[in-house]
């Protein structure tokens, strides 16, 4: 039995938005953007939404729009997907990677507060697999540095909810992704919400390439504006043809989730008493179910990601301690020793399927996979030591 290792929500029926689209003069970022933008505010209930071609464009829209820049520190989980380094790197200021909790997966607040420094500009906490954490917690050890801006790593954490709050309530801004196998997916984008009325002035320019105008608004009926360019930006809006593809997804997303849940509570239960590691369930949050990751032993997860080709189970490897990437090892010097809870995390992960559409004889073939294969696997290695 095959099983994929994604397959997405789109209906063929998206294929209409976008050909509304196709069929009026503007395909950039004009109507349609602004009204997922209003959708967006509805959703999260923050004043501001911005739609952005991917998370990784909207953070340096940002933190262009923050000023971080050369001499600047910017905190950021050890556990992550590179990007959420990458683009502190690439403004010319450094990543200050923190370790994260060994249960949860998420950076904990007395481990940020211990790495703030004269320097720090911002820190960007990232809701890590859909688990949100406390961003309260984090405000209120930051409480006597009210100018280190929280940023919100929220790609994988759309409708996650800690205590009840969405992202973006204790926050400058929180930042999602679109991309293909993210739980709303226009392929590539992803958005920006604020409550902050000059950091979401300044966004409007930097998202597009520090104007003072968008295409819209220079072409508005009634002659051409001029515009200027009153900061340095990037080129990070999303196109209408794009964000065409979005309204039913959002306006969807909350009954979409009980599936997502039913297959990850099946695979926690049936793993719950196997040697198999998976990151803790927080219980005064919503868990936005974006990926489910285990942890095996180190020394035999190649061999388990070899078995699972072989039994044509898809999976992948979500994420490495970004600290021990190449380029960031020889940019810091850093030892995989420097963070051991996301070095080792790092090195036994495993994501397995999860998707809607993930057929219950599916879901038995992986955990069937699990129990017969893989922990004979792990009980050898382990009475080998
Ligand atoms: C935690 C995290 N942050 C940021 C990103 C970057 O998102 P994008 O591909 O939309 O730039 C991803 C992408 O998977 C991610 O997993």
């Amino acid at each position: 039995m095959q099983v994929d290792f994604y397959v997405h929500d789109l209906k063929p029926s998206a294929a209409d938005s976008v050909a509304q689209v196709i069929g009026t003069p503007f395909i950039t970022s004009g109507p349609v953007s602004r009204r997922v933008e209003k959708q967006l505010v509805d959703y999260f209930g923050t004043k501001y939404a911005l739609l952005v071609s991917s998370w990784t464009s909207g953070a340096v829209a940002t933190l262009l729009a923050l000023g971080v820049g050369p001499g600047d520190e910017v905190l950021v989980p050890a556990m992550t997907f590179i990007a959420t380094a990458n683009v502190v790197q690439l403004l010319g200021a450094r990543p200050v990677f923190v370790d994260v909790d060994p249960d949860t997966l998420l950076v904990y607040p007395d481990l940020i507060a211990r790495a703030v420094t004269t320097r720090t500009k911002a820190v960007i906490p990232v809701h890590i697999y859909g688990q949100m954490l406390d961003i309260a917690a984090v405000r209120s050890v930051l409480r006597d540095r009210p100018d280190i801006a929280i940023i919100e790593d929220s790609a994988h954490c759309f409708e996650g909810e800690f205590a009840g709050q969405k992202p973006g309530a204790h926050s400058a801004a929180a930042i999602f992704s679109f991309y293909a196998t993210k739980n709303v997916t226009c392929g590539e984008g992803g958005a920006i919400i604020t409550n902050d009325s000059d950091l979401y002035h300044k966004i409007l320019q930097t998202r597009i390439h520090g104007m003072s105008a968008g295409a819209i608004d220079r072409f508005r009926i009634g002659g051409y504006q001029h515009w200027d360019m009153q900061r340095l930006g990037v080129k990070a809006n999303l196109p209408d043809l794009l964000a065409a593809l979005l309204p039913p997804q959002i306006a969807t997303i909350d009954e979409r989730l009980p599936k997502r849940e039913e297959i990850a509570s099946r695979y926690e239960a049936a793993f719950a008493n196997l040697p198999i590691r998976m990151p803790r369930r927080l219980t005064n949050s919503r868990h936005a179910r974006h990926l489910f990751p285990i942890h095996v032993p180190p020394a035999i997860r190649d061999e388990v990601l070899a078995l699972f080709a072989h039994r044509k189970i898809g999976c992948t490897v979500n994420y490495r301690s970004v600290p021990t990437m190449s380029y960031y090892r020889r940019s810091y010097n850093y030892r995989p020793e420097s963070f051991p809870v996301s070095h080792d995390w790092g090195s036994g992960t495993i994501t397995l399927p999860l998707y809607a559409a993930l057929a219950r004889d599916a879901q038995d073939h992986v955990i069937d996979t699990i129990r017969s294969d893989v922990v004979p696997m792990i009980d050898k290695v382990r009475s080998a030591v």
